[in-house]
């Protein structure tokens, strides 16, 4: 052995094919499971893509930085299952692009906050953090009260999100400039019927930060967090269900 590796050694035309051998080896195994990467995320019932007005509320809360303290990321540990609720699913943040899992917990986690407090105290809490949590160190963000939404091309922004693999129909992007407006105001003349008919009966659509005149920065951010992880029904959640027999069935996802 140590006889041919010293013939491998002192000819070095023969030390780099070998060289370069063994690293597309290596380079190939990293590589190859990235193209199954589809297959790694189970599809679970009731995750759909946000609405124009939450995605709008995505884009101010990585504009403002909020994921650099905040992650949204529950790991599958006992501690952060009893603080935030069941560990997050691959599939609750396949439509994130980008995701903002997020890598620091200055803030706690946001993955489930949705439905956890009301419209009125986010409203509160953004505005001025200390006026609910006295020792809190937040930042104030009373400013987005005051911004109305401004030329945000939605229409544009859910046209490339599609281009990348999300489902938004042709129906989704003809209509998200109404889309976006009825969900924040309902009093508007626009009939939220048909927002709920695309994106599901559980979209919520209401005056989020209290102001009804106008749709601000803190309408589409509030509906942003107040949808974050609200798709799945745990209650009926199987992790299993992909292992088990499905009677010939295709498979439809984690979901019973
Ligand atoms: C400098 C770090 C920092 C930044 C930036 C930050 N937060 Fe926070 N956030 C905190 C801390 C600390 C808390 C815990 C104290 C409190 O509730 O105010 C918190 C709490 C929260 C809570 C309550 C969570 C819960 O479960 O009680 C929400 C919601 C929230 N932040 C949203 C946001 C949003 C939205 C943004 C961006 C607009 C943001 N935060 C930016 C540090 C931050």
């Amino acid at each position: 052995m140590l006889e041919k590796h010293k013939k491998l050694e002192r000819n070095s035309m023969l030390l780099l094919m070998f060289t370069v051998i063994a690293v597309s080896i290596g380079g190939i195994i990293e590589i190859l499971p990235l193209f199954r990467m589809q297959t790694t995320i189970e599809p679970v019932k009731g995750v759909r893509p946000y609405t124009p007005l939450e995605l709008m509320g995505q884009e101010i809360y990585i504009r403002e930085g909020c994921n650099t303290c905040h992650s949204q990321q529950i790991r599958p540990l006992r501690d952060e299952q009893q603080r935030y609720g069941h560990y997050s699913l691959a599939a609750e943040s396949m439509y994130d692009h980008p995701f903002v899992w997020g890598s620091k917990r200055t803030g706690p986690d946001l993955a489930r906050v949705g439905g956890k407090y009301s419209d009125e105290w986010h409203v509160a809490h953004l505005k001025n953090p200390r006026a609910v949590v006295p020792e809190s160190i937040m930042p104030s963000y009373a400013f987005l009260a005051e911004k109305p939404y401004g030329d945000w091309r939605i229409k544009k922004r859910l046209k490339v999100l599609q281009s990348l693999g999300v489902p938004y129909t042709q129906a989704m992007i003809d209509e998200a400039q109404n889309d976006y407006e009825a969900q924040a105001n309902p009093n508007t003349i626009i009939d939220p019927s048909g927002l709920q008919e695309r994106y599901g009966d559980k979209v919520a659509v209401r005056d989020f930060d209290g102001n009804p005149d106008e749709i601000t920065e803190m309408d589409a951010l509030i509906a942003y967090l107040q949808k974050l992880g609200t798709d799945v029904d745990f209650s009926t959640y199987d992790p299993d269900y992909a292992l088990k027999p499905q009677d010939g069935k295709p498979k439809t996802g984690a979901a019973k």
